[in-house]
């Protein structure tokens, strides 16, 4: 499987924040927006990444992240240059994919709880359909919502996905639709399908009905206590900046430390992650890579 990171649009929201720079490459706490999703592909085993961004902003997370060598990874990029729809990753991404399975994650969505790991692999090894997720909220109606049932009884994760919706005014469910995705080989040719919605936009959601009418579309829900952060006003990045700042300050542990992952993954060598360190040896990030080899 192979993944996709959407780190375009205009960020209205962030303005006057977002009139020079990506939203994407903006700080949470001590990292660069960006860097948590892609650990987020990370955790799941996906080594290789397309990045998608406007004409303004891809050379930035080139620059940023380089051909991902040093990762141990490989990294792409394509500019999308008109934000059109998030479904647009796969008619931009399928010479990238090239017949496998992907991945979408929005660059802008921050993860962060207990069991993720093991929820990305065992969504990472779907032979056939999709795989969507559901997150309660207060309310859902900013959101794409999932209507569904449990099948059985003893079973939480036997659920049946009965309807999807995006922005619904009145919705089935308090169930969000978080912005991370996971689709067999034939997402690209399921995409190219589509028509742009009452919005003009190439609908997520209607993709992933593609696959519900089909009847091979799984959702998951994410369990109360994991966060799944939203970074689209000055209120809620700063809120997530501080939310990533008591983990780490806390624990120990860092958050989305992309050369950590990579060297627990097997990517990258001991040697490699300390010359990685050295780099940054004057922040507390460097010094926290260079502990980890003790
Ligand atoms: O965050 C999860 C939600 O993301 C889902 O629940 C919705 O179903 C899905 O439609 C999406 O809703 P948003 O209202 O958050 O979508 P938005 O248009 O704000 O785009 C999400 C991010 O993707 C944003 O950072 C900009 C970027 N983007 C968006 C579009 C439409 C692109 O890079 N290219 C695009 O064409």
């Amino acid at each position: 499987m192979k993944g996709i990171i959407l780190a375009g649009g205009s960020a209205t929201r962030l303005q006057p924040l977002s009139m020079a720079i990506s939203k994407q490459i903006m700080p949470v706490y001590d990292k660069p927006m960006i860097y948590y999703p892609l650990s987020t592909l990370m955790l799941a085993g996906i080594r290789e990444v397309l990045v998608i961004s406007t004409p303004r902003d891809l050379p930035m997370f080139r620059e940023l992240l380089g051909d991902g060598s040093r990762l141990g990874m490989r990294l792409e990029y394509k500019v999308q240059h008109v934000p059109n729809g998030l479904a647009q990753a796969f008619v931009l991404g399928r010479e990238f994919l090239a017949g496998d399975k992907g991945c979408l994650i929005l660059g802008d969505n921050l993860f962060y709880g207990r069991g993720f790991t093991r929820m990305l692999r065992r969504a990472a090894a779907i032979e056939h359909g999709a795989c969507i997720f559901g997150y309660y909220v207060k309310d859902p109606r900013a959101y794409g919502v999932v209507e569904f049932e449990q099948t059985d009884a003893n079973d939480e994760s036997s659920l049946r996905v009965i309807s999807l919706e995006e922005k619904p005014q009145n919705p089935k469910s308090q169930y969000a639709v978080p912005g991370l995705y996971f689709y067999d080989e034939t997402v690209c040719d399921k995409a190219a399908g589509l028509q742009p919605s009452a919005r003009g936009e190439y609908e997520i959601t209607d993709l992933n009905k593609v696959y519900l009418a089909e009847g091979s579309l799984r959702c998951e829900l994410f369990g109360r206590g994991f966060a799944w952060l939203d970074t689209g006003s000055p209120d809620s990045l700063l809120d997530a900046g501080n939310f990533i700042a008591t983990i780490q300050n806390r624990q120990g542990f860092y958050v989305s430390c992309i050369e950590e992952i990579a060297w627990r993954n097997g990517w990258i060598s001991k040697e490699q992650l300390h010359n990685l360190g050295k780099q940054m040896s004057k922040t507390a990030y460097g010094q926290y890579i260079l502990s980890l080899e003790v």
